[in-house]
């Protein structure tokens, strides 16, 4: 049976605008919001999350140094999203791959979102990542578990595996250093050699997905030969 791990404090409620909102009022690192539904739940970009009831909306708090880890950590976010997904559904070889920075895609369509936020309090910085992850309902763009692979997960047991990846991964981070994290992002990376644009919020650069660098920065290989660091933006295959 999964359970949360040590030292995460956890609230369930049933109805909530957006349960990122809800953990920004309650900034103790180990704090995690789930909710039965939201009704302005909010996905990257300013664009809406639609959060009917079946799915798992969870905000987790996590004490970081400073504001730079927070890049970091949406990459560690996927990566414990993509073993929860594994382990929650029992299979291994679920074929998942992650879009930069931190989707979640099964069969090329998009699982899971993360909309990570920061704030301090009292001079620390904390991490709000909210996540959303489709398991008995998507929209047209995107996928669900239960229908991609006919497994149905509860959201409190997804909930749990995630937190406990989550925890596991912050480990080895601190351990071993963000290459460990960035090598598990690689193998399941989405589209790495395939031609895509990145949407800038004034201009879209075009070019091929060359993989990121030790930071996390995405690589854009363009017509040229020249190699574009690119550390924000959303990126659409071509
Ligand atoms: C994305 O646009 O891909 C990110 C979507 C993040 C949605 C989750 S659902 C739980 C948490 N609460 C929110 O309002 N948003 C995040």
């Amino acid at each position: 049976m999964t359970a949360f791990p040590d030292g995460v404090t956890h609230r369930h409620l049933e109805t909530v605008d957006s349960t990122n909102l809800v953990a920004r009022d309650s900034l103790e690192h180990g704090t995690v919001i789930t909710a039965a539904r939201q009704t302005a739940g909010r996905g990257r970009y300013g664009r809406d999350w639609t959060s009917p009831e079946g799915n798992l909306y969870l905000s987790l708090v996590w004490e970081v140094s400073d504001f730079d880890a927070a890049g970091k950590y949406a990459f560690l976010s996927a990566v414990a999203l993509a073993d929860a997904l594994k382990a929650a559904t029992g299979d291994d070889d679920l074929p998942l791959q992650l879009k930069w920075p931190n989707d979640v895609l099964l069969g090329g369509k998009k699982l899971c979102g993360i909309l990570l936020e920061a704030e301090t309090k009292d001079g620390q910085v904390y991490l709000i990542i909210g996540t959303g992850v489709n398991l008995t309902d998507a929209p047209d763009y995107a996928c669900d578990v239960q229908s991609a692979t006919g497994k149905t997960i509860a959201p409190m047991d997804m909930a749990q595996h995630f937190v406990s990846s989550f925890a596991a991964w912050d480990a080895r981070l601190k351990t071993k250093g963000f290459d460990a994290v960035r090598d598990s992002w690689l193998a399941q990376a989405h589209g790495i050699g395939t031609a895509i644009d990145v949407k800038l919020p004034q201009e879209v650069f075009s070019g091929k997905f060359a993989g990121i660098n030790a930071g996390g920065a995405l690589l854009l290989e363009q017509e040229n030969g020249a190699v574009r660091t690119v550390t924000s933006g959303e990126v659409f295959f071509t």
